[in-house]
């Protein structure tokens, strides 16, 4: 007998937040491993330009191209049976609403997947990509592309100002239409606060248990990125042993809200 696999869809994962029902998600580069991670019922895969380092070596996100993006998003898609697959957009690929979506075409037409994430409060740009039908997550807090003006991978939205800043960010996304929110690295009430405040689902890395769902970079959680692992980081693979194991770990904590603990949390 043979099974049909519905894909997820947006609606899906914002049913899920209203629902309660924590989003998994994982960022995939390739086809085995995506295959290995749509098959474990991950309900996201992000085709992220972290693949900058995870993939090429890279010490930052900044050399990826929209070329490097198209074809890990593509060889992603062809494994994906029911996972929502979003991918990034690189550094310097939105300078303008009309090569942003240039590019974002790239990404659905060739590279297949069902969504766009760019970081900052580009609104201008945001509300162009949803009117030509281009959906699009934003990304606040920790903005990996900007590392050259942060200076570090630090925790954002510390102070008062910032926190503000962010939230009122994630309003005005929102409001421009994006449709998802990841949250990176930033102070785990700030993140409850927005999370609650949305409602378009909420995605934390280092933000803490309140967002409406989780992602991680595949090769942190397994614990074969190198170098010293973020707070934020659980090693899965210490207690799973097998890569999928580490997965359904991963996936079983999110779902029952057993990661992030505090101690994975600002
Ligand atoms: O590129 C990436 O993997 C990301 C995650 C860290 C959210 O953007």
């Amino acid at each position: 007998m043979t099974f049909i696999v519905k894909p997820l869809s947006i609606n899906d994962l914002t049913a899920m937040k209203q629902r309660g029902e924590k989003i998994t998600c994982l960022t995939a580069y390739d086809a085995s491993f995506g295959a290995l991670i749509d098959r474990t019922g991950i309900d996201m895969m992000l085709v992220g330009d972290s693949l900058g380092m995870t993939m090429q070596g890279h010490t930052t996100t900044l050399p990826v191209t929209i070329r490097d993006m198209v074809y890990h998003a593509r060889c992603v898609s062809r494994a994906r049976q029911r996972a929502f697959v979003v991918a990034d957009l690189p550094f310097m690929s939105y300078p303008c609403a009309a090569t942003a979506a240039a590019n974002a075409a790239k990404l659905m037409q060739a590279g297949g997947v069902q969504m766009v994430k760019l970081e900052g409060a580009r609104l201008d740009i945001v509300s162009f990509l949803v009117q030509q039908g281009i959906p699009v997550c934003g990304h606040l807090g920790l903005l990996p592309q900007h590392i050259n003006q942060l200076g570090s991978y630090a925790v954002q939205g510390k102070e008062p100002a910032a926190a503000d800043k962010i939230l009122a960010d994630a309003l005005s996304l929102q409001q421009a239409g994006a449709a998802l929110l990841v949250l990176e690295c930033v102070p785990a009430t700030l993140a409850k606060a927005i999370a609650s405040q949305l409602r378009i689902p909420v995605i934390g890395i280092g933000a803490g248990i309140d967002c409406d769902g989780q992602v991680l970079v595949l090769q942190d959680m397994l614990n074969i990125s190198g170098g010293k692992r973020p707070r934020f980081v659980k090693d899965f693979m210490q207690e799973a042993g097998t890569v999928a194991g580490a997965i359904l770990a991963y996936h079983n904590a999110v779902k029952q809200g057993a990661f992030p603990a505090a101690e994975h949390s600002f």
